[in-house]
């Protein structure tokens, strides 16, 4: 556990790093999203704090497969999880843009789309570290519920609550947000060698308890998470349902000392 959003994003990193510097890199597994922000802003200042070979080896292996990308969205779209990586990551860190990749969101066909982003992942031997962030309906990457944990990669219809889950980034309308996405499938993800589920804010409190307490069940895709044999979660105060900040540690030292 965590103490908020910025300490999270900061453990989320070192693991990230880690995965970036192993001897023989596995290609990431990434998410988009409020979560990550905090995350990859680490990310960059960790990569930023390195010895300059070191930064350039960790950068020139670079691989990694997004979770999602919303139908309709080209790369350009300011709102599409291609724009979202290139801001967050691409361009500062001057990761190429074949290396950072993402579903094809405008391509003619998107249940073809799909089954040729699947297949690109399992060409690179699929995921070493996958990193998740939670909605607040249960679903990871867009595997909406009800949803088998041996659902494929393919075009699935957003639901009416992840729509408004997401419309800040479409001027606050969830008319806006596209209805399909296509997402990676759960099957990919309970493939990767390691996953990492992180959740911060009071409002992911209820379906995280959910997650971590309920049996596995298709109402609830993340819960499908529990049954790898190497998850971790990092979550923040909030999420577990704790106020925000610990309370103070009692003082030791008997009173009137100092
Ligand atoms: C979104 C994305 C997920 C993301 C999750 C949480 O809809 N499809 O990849 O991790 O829902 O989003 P946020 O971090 O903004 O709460």
């Amino acid at each position: 556990m965590e103490s908020d959003g910025a300490a999270v994003g900061s453990r989320v990193a070192d693991r990230l790093l880690e995965a970036l510097l192993a001897e023989k890199p596995r290609p990431l597994g990434l998410a988009t999203g409020r979560t990550m922000a905090p995350v990859y802003a680490a990310l960059r200042q960790r990569l930023g704090d390195l010895e300059p070979v070191r930064r350039r080896a960790a950068l020139e292996g670079w691989s990694s497969f997004n979770l999602d990308e919303y139908v309709g969205l080209g790369a350009d779209h300011p709102a599409s999880f291609h724009a979202a990586m290139r801001r967050e990551l691409g361009d500062p860190l001057g990761i190429p843009p074949d290396a950072l990749r993402l579903p094809d969101g405008a391509a003619p066909d998107p249940d073809r789309e799909a089954r040729r982003y699947g297949a690109a992942l399992a060409a690179a031997g699929g995921i070493g570290l996958q990193i998740l962030g939670l909605g607040e309906n249960g679903h990871v990457g867009f595997n909406e519920p009800p949803c088998a944990p041996g659902a494929r990669t393919r075009c699935v219809s957003l639901q009416e609550a992840t729509r408004r889950q997401n419309a800040a980034a479409f001027g606050g309308d969830p008319e806006r947000v596209p209805q399909r996405s296509i997402t990676l499938g759960l099957a990919e993800i309970l493939a990767a060698e390691r996953i990492v589920l992180v959740v911060t804010g009071a409002s992911k409190a209820a379906i995280l308890r959910r997650v971590l307490e309920d049996p596995p069940q298709a109402a609830v895709p993340a819960s499908w998470l529990l049954a790898h044999p190497d998850l971790t979660v990092i979550a923040d105060r909030s999420a577990l349902g704790l106020s925000p900040s610990p309370p103070p540690a009692a003082d030791p030292r008997p009173p009137g000392s100092s």
